[in-house]
């Protein structure tokens, strides 16, 4: 066979969390798929990347005091553990913020322009007027105009499940500032895949054989015309107003774009980012129209990747992918589905601190899933079953049970392998191309059993010739050699299909029996007489269901804020940048005088050494009668925002101290700096 060239995706992870548990799933997926292809021979390019822009990304940077560059870099940190430790064998990771995609990105929106298929319309949308940006559907609550449920999204009410818009809710308010939205205009962009030349390729590429049966069930609804004989498919909005976290749309300022627009391209800028630093020609290598381009991605993503994607590819002058393989969402236990973001249930990092093998995750994964779109489910007994029974008892137990005699009784060295041990490695060997058939279609559930059956004709074999018994028997040394030869020689192609699933028990099998790098091409071919295997040593321990307790054993919970007298907890830990945004001053009460209409506040003016004064309103009229105050110093929040009162505008605050309730005994208390302070002092 030739050798082909493969582009090999997985979807791009948000950046604004660590890997659950779905997230590793499809990369294993992906990875066994990925090691398959390169064991026959092929030039393979995995790669992926963080998905780092986005208006939910830029709001939790902002949550965390950082900047979105610094936020994302500091998941992308975390990355590798979680890589290394599973066996992923990415050739490279990168960002959708490198350089490569902001090239990239706006070479195919400039493409798509000059096909014609980008047009300007105008769109309102409610606008956050304290954050002074346009809001996201997710960040805008209200109440529910059906249910009349409080606090539910712009998009769909979480009580009665109405899917409606932001415009419909009843009382509107932001998510970030909790300000009423109002509506404002705003142009956006769109790519036109309603376009008859988009729809006409999309129902071409979508019936080639570039997607699962199912998943054409479900899009093909979107391009081929309804009752009313038009598509369903409408014109989508790939531009977002600033500020945003993403890539500036040319020619367009304070424009960006959406970040689905740029996310996919991010595939091409990472094997790009690749190309780059191994000096393989990036360009050359795409328009090859014998390079193959594969995607792994959730079911959850299926439109922007089989039918975004695709037109975008197409409509730029690009390759299209060759196929998006789709597969379901993982559940733990039957439990619910996993949060996108916290996952549920099973830390894969956890899983790997307590020592439990990354192999046995592996199989059971593999064991599990096939090329359909479905949901598959990890059960802790039927985890524990499946590796011990199958993985270790089956497969391992072949050699512990025969390397032992090779190394005692022969010097460590391969014999004879007679008729029946012939008739049963043949049989181990017409199986290859089943199982790499099996591996190429992913049905890595149907390949597994096959294997497995072929080792339990193996085992059948063991328990037939009792090797232990015959090792007892006088002049029987000629047939303990042959039999546990046979093993041996079994035991290496059972290694060799299991590969793309088990890298690392492989590579310690291919040490263990001195040899060559196991490829599929290399079934027919058998270690011999007089070759000499190493010792054995203990390739794969049995799961301990102490280990599974304790990796699904909740996290420990955090620790209570300490409470002091007046009941009051301490609130969240800050960091010191949080506390650095308090600007904290010495005050001078120059004038202190009780308002009109309430007994609880003074008006203060306070000298903050600005060269002029500020007023400020203090609720402490039950504690301090205004003569009581002037001339003293305090200390005020010098950068609040000024709030409009009742009786006036407040810029700033005076601090003071006081229980939860400030009429408990012993009332309020006004800080008062030690002598020598001056007006206009920080405070840290
Ligand atoms: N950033 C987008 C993808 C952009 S691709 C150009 C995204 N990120 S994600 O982090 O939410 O999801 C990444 C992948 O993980 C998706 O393929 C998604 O389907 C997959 N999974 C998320 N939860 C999953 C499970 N519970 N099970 C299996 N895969 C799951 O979407
Ligand atoms: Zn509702």
């Amino acid at each position: 066979m030739s050798q082909r060239r493969l582009f090999v995706t997985t979807a791009l992870p948000y950046a604004n969390g660590h890997f659950h548990i779905g997230h590793i799933m499809e990369y294993i997926q992906a990875d066994i798929w990925v090691r398959f292809q390169r064991m026959q021979g092929h030039d393979v390019n995995f790669v992926c990347a963080d998905d780092a822009h986005g208006a939910p990304i830029m709001i939790a940077a902002d949550k965390a005091g950082k900047t979105p560059q610094q936020f994302v870099a500091d998941i992308a940190a975390g990355r590798k553990p979680y890589l290394d430790g599973f066996h992923i064998g990415f050739d490279n990771w990168h960002s959708t913020d490198g350089p490569e995609n902001h090239v990239l990105a706006q070479d195919v929106y400039r493409a798509l322009k000059a096909n014609g298929l980008i047009e300007t319309r105008t769109i309102e949308q409610f606008f956050d007027p304290e954050k002074n940006m346009f809001l996201p559907d997710r960040f805008i609550k209200g109440e529910c105009p059906n249910c009349h449920a409080k606090d539910q999204y712009g998009d769909n009410c979480e009580v009665c499940s109405k899917v409606y818009s932001p415009t419909d809710l009843i009382n509107p308010y932001s998510a970030l500032s909790g300000a009423k939205p109002v509506l404002r205009q705003s142009d956006h962009f769109f790519f036109k895949l309603s376009d008859p030349r988009c729809l006409a390729f999309l129902d071409q590429w979508t019936q080639s054989g570039a997607v699962q049966p199912e998943v054409l069930n479900k899009i093909s609804e979107w391009i081929e015309p309804g009752e009313d004989g038009k598509p369903r498919m409408g014109d989508w909005d790939i531009s977002r107003d600033a500020p945003y976290f993403g890539i500036e749309i040319p020619d367009a300022p304070g424009k960006y774009f959406y970040v689905w627009l740029d996310a996919p391209v991010g595939y091409l800028a990472s094997l790009k980012n690749l190309f780059d630093k191994t000096g393989r020609d990036f360009d050359a290598f795409m328009a090859d129209p014998t390079t193959e381009q594969y995607h792994f991605i959730g079911k959850d993503i299926i439109t922007f990747h089989t039918l975004f994607w695709p037109a975008m590819l197409k409509f730029s002058g690009r390759k299209v992918p060759n196929a998006v393989f789709v597969h379901g969402f993982l559940t733990i236990n039957n439990g619910e589905k996993m949060s996108k973001s916290r996952g549920t249930g099973l830390d894969p990092l956890k899983y790997l601190q307590l020592g439990m093998n990354p192999e046995w995750l592996r199989y059971y994964l593999a064991a599990k899933l096939s090329s359909r779109n479905e949901d598959i489910d990890f059960n802790p007994e039927d985890f524990m079953l499946r590796v011990n029974s199958d993985l270790v008892g089956k497969y391992i137990n072949i050699a512990s049970r025969a390397a032992g005699f090779i190394a005692k009784r022969f010097d460590g060295r391969l014999g004879e392998v007679s008729a029946d041990g012939d008739a049963l490695l043949d049989h181990l060997q017409s199986a290859a191309p089943h199982v790499a058939e099996l591996y190429a279609e992913r049905e890595y559930g149907k390949a597994l059993r096959e294997i497995m059956l072929l080792a339990d004709r193996v085992n059948a074999y063991v328990d037939q010739n009792k090797p232990w018994e015959l090792a007892k028997q006088q002049g029987m040394d000629g047939r303990l050699h042959d039999v546990c030869t046979t093993c041996i020689e079994a035991f290496r192609l059972l290694t060799l299909y299991l590969k793309p699933v088990l890298p690392a028990l492989a590579a310690q099998v291919e040490d263990f029996l001195q040899a060559a790098p196991l490829q599929f091409a290399h079934t027919t071919r058998l270690l011999g007489k007089g070759h000499a295997i190493k010792a054995y040593q203990h390739l794969m321990q049995r799961v301990d269901v102490k280990q599974l307790d304790a990796l699904f054993e909740p996290p420990p919970e955090p620790a209570k804020p300490a409470t002091v007298p007046g009941g009051e907890p301490i609130a969240d830990t800050i960091s010191i940048d949080d506390f650095a945004k308090i600007d904290l001053r010495i005050a001078q009460i120059v004038k202190c005088e009780a308002v009109e209409g309430s007994s609880k506040l003074l008006r203060l003016t306070l000298d903050v050494g600005e060269g002029r004064t500020r007023n400020v309103f203090s609720g402490i009229a039950s504690a301090y009668a205004p003569e009581d105050l002037v001339g003293k110093l305090s200390v005020v929040v010098a950068n609040l925002a000024p709030r409009k009162m009742k009786f006036g505008v407040s810029e700033g605050m005076v601090l003071a101290a006081s229980h939860a309730d400030e009429n408990a005994e012993p009332g309020i208390h006004v800080l008062h700096p030690w002598p020598g302070a001056t007006p206009g002092m920080r405070v840290r």
